[in-house]
């Protein structure tokens, strides 16, 4: 298949802080994910994997450097757009360690939550979400609350909501941290046929050697910058 660059990040680079409380985090990464690709982000704690994907979410401002989301540029030393929160709504879905659903929210109202702030009319959103609660086996917990459903269908309904705005680029940070080794592959593989089937591009950081034969490439921060494996 054609390689469609989806993120491009040139010479990136994150500190924090100053003079004393001074960190150089990411310092000169540049890398290029195409659409349809599942990517693992595999580095130590602290080394700046949750900083990269929120920059590439447009949630943390870098320092400096550029990137591209699809065709677009969003960053060149500063944003190039004055609403960041509009490309992370129409271009992003999130999928976190914790699956952050809204407790007092029925499944589906958690899925079509993005969509309707998006504008998008509730029958059709409620129509998109059902499909995709039905695409991960769900669909008969629609109108439950997260609490009465376990921890690997809380995830499979973030993952649901994280696809809900049909987003070119998915950042999920440790989805299968909380799972067991099982339901940790179930969630990569459905990773996995998301990225080859409807062309988005997935950075997904992961601390499990096993979920790595599952992904395209593995990108690994080192020395604060990006090598792939
Ligand atoms: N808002 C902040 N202010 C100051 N330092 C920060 C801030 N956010 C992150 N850092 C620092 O940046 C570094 C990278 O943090 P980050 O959360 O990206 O690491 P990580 O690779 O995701 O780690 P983990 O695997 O533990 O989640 C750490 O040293 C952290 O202390
Ligand atoms: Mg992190």
């Amino acid at each position: 298949m054609k390689k469609v660059q989806s993120i491009r990040i040139e010479n990136l680079t994150k500190s924090f802080g100053s003079g004393d409380s001074f960190v150089s985090v990411i310092d000169g990464a540049s890398f290029t994910v195409n659409k349809g690709e599942l990517i693992a982000l595999v580095a130590p704690s602290g080394a700046g994997k949750t900083t990269l994907l929120m920059m590439i979410g447009c949630v943390v401002d870098p320092t400096s450097g550029q990137i591209w989301l699809g065709e677009e540029k969003v960053y060149d030393n500063h944003w190039l757009t004055n609403n960041s929160r509009q490309i992370r709504r129409e271009k992003i879905g999130f999928i976190f360690q914790a699956h952050y659903l809204i407790p007092f929210l029925n499944v589906i109202e958690n899925v079509t939550l993005v969509p309707q702030t998006n504008k998008i009319p509730t029958k059709e959103a409620n129509a998109h979400a059902m499909e995709l609660l039905k695409y991960f086996d769900i669909a008969d917990k629609a109108y439950n609350k997260p609490s009465q459903l376990s921890g690997g269908q809380n995830q499979r309904v973030a993952i649901a909501r994280a696809l809900a705005n049909n987003p070119e680029i998915i950042l999920a940070d440790e989805p299968t941290a909380a799972l067991d080794t099982e339901r940790s592959i179930s969630v990569v593989k459905m990773l996995k046929k998301i990225a080859a089937e409807q062309n988005v591009a997935i950075i997904m950081v992961t601390h499990d050697e096993r979920m790595l034969e599952y992904c395209d490439r593995v990108m690994k921060i080192e020395a604060k910058k990006i090598v792939f494996e």
